[in-house]
């Protein structure tokens, strides 16, 4: 990952926080590191001096005179005591602290108390699924895919959880990782400083594509997120091209409405149903997204083709069947597709 993507390049207010507290706890195990490898490094270089002594150590495990004499070597334990327990208890004591302190000032869904926060504030479901983020704006009527679009200079709250598996909604420069978890839901507030994009990962392991697991989050100025989520509430543009409406009877024939929806003028095509949804993305602005599969691939029409056509191929696993289409029909539909603004 580039440095623009790594929690030392903060720029939301829960992630300078973690990245304060990651500094802290460097700089308190850096002397740690150096004294114990200084340890190891020098007992090495004496235990070669030490072998030629061997026999002489045997003789006195076996000698009672010389047992005593080596009773003054309990002195020796004393060192050991203080960089064995002491420093190490005072050193982790520290490291407790300066992580609890942290936590608390952490910007948190839950300091509302609930899952409803005041009505100002902007909600996120976030759904994990193997393996795509579903992204649902509840007070907006908007529904995407691997990309979490936000305003800057406020608090954001994302709901997180999961259709199955735990996974963990990570966005590190602007906050720290957050489980979405099949059971429960998980509030995780962002605060974006700077416009910008900031990749994201699923950050915990979640099966055989949990590296293409991966979103977006894209911090709009308020004005310039009010034009995004007004563009997303439309309805999915309507094919203007005798190919566009061929492939928009494919999306519904060929099987692709079995798990995902267009939201369409005259109502949605596909199955609206929640476990569909739960299934595959809303497709209704997928052209307007930047990647797809995951956030994996660009969304370009040879990327979406070769998806399509052979999804395993892309993605072991997968769900997705692949579309088994006559060339004609492929390019018919890729090109419904891609006119989903
Ligand atoms: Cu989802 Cu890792």
């Amino acid at each position: 990952m580039s440095r623009s993507g790594t929690i030392l390049a903060a720029l939301g207010r829960g992630a300078e926080l973690v990245a304060q507290l990651g500094w802290a706890l460097a700089i308190m195990a850096l002397p740690v590191f150096v004294v114990v490898t200084g340890v190891l490094v020098s007992v090495i270089w004496n235990s070669r001096g030490r072998r030629a002594q061997g026999d002489r150590t045997r003789q006195v495990a076996l000698d009672p005179a010389a047992r005593q004499a080596s009773v003054s070597e309990g002195r020796a334990e004393r060192p050991i005591l203080v960089l064995g327990a002491v420093i190490p208890a005072l050193v982790v004591a520290a490291a407790l602290a300066a992580s609890v302190i942290t936590l608390q000032r952490l910007p948190s869904g839950s300091q509302e108390g609930s899952t409803e926060p005041n009505r100002d504030t902007v909600v996120i479901d976030i759904v994990g699924s193997q393996w795509w983020w579903s992204v649902a704006y509840p007070q907006h009527g908007v529904v995407t895919a691997n990309e979490v679009h936000l305003p800057v200079g406020q608090p954001v709250l994302l709901r997180l959880t999961s259709t199955d598996v735990i996974h963990s909604f990570w966005v590190p420069r602007l906050g720290g990782k957050t489980d979405a978890l099949p059971d429960d839901t998980n509030l995780l507030t962002l605060h974006a400083e700077e416009p910008g994009r900031y990749p994201g990962v699923c950050a915990e392991f979640c099966g055989l594509n949990h590296a293409r697991m991966r979103m977006v989050a894209v911090a709009h100025e308020p004005a310039g997120f009010a034009q995004w989520l007004s563009q997303q509430q439309g309805t999915a543009a309507d094919p203007t091209k005798p190919q566009e409406t061929e492939g928009r009877g494919l999306f519904l024939s060929a099987g692709c409405a079995a798990c995902h929806t267009i939201r369409s003028g005259t109502g949605p095509l596909g199955s609206d149903s929640a476990t569909a949804r739960r299934r595959g993305p809303d497709l209704t602005h997928l052209a307007s997204r930047e990647r797809i599969v995951g956030g994996s691939l660009d969304n370009t029409r040879e990327e979406l083709r070769r998806w399509i056509t052979d999804p395993a191929q892309l993605k072991e696993e997968t769900i997705m069947p692949p579309a088994t289409l006559p060339d004609e029909q492929l390019e018919a539909l890729l090109s419904y597709l891609e006119s989903l603004q």
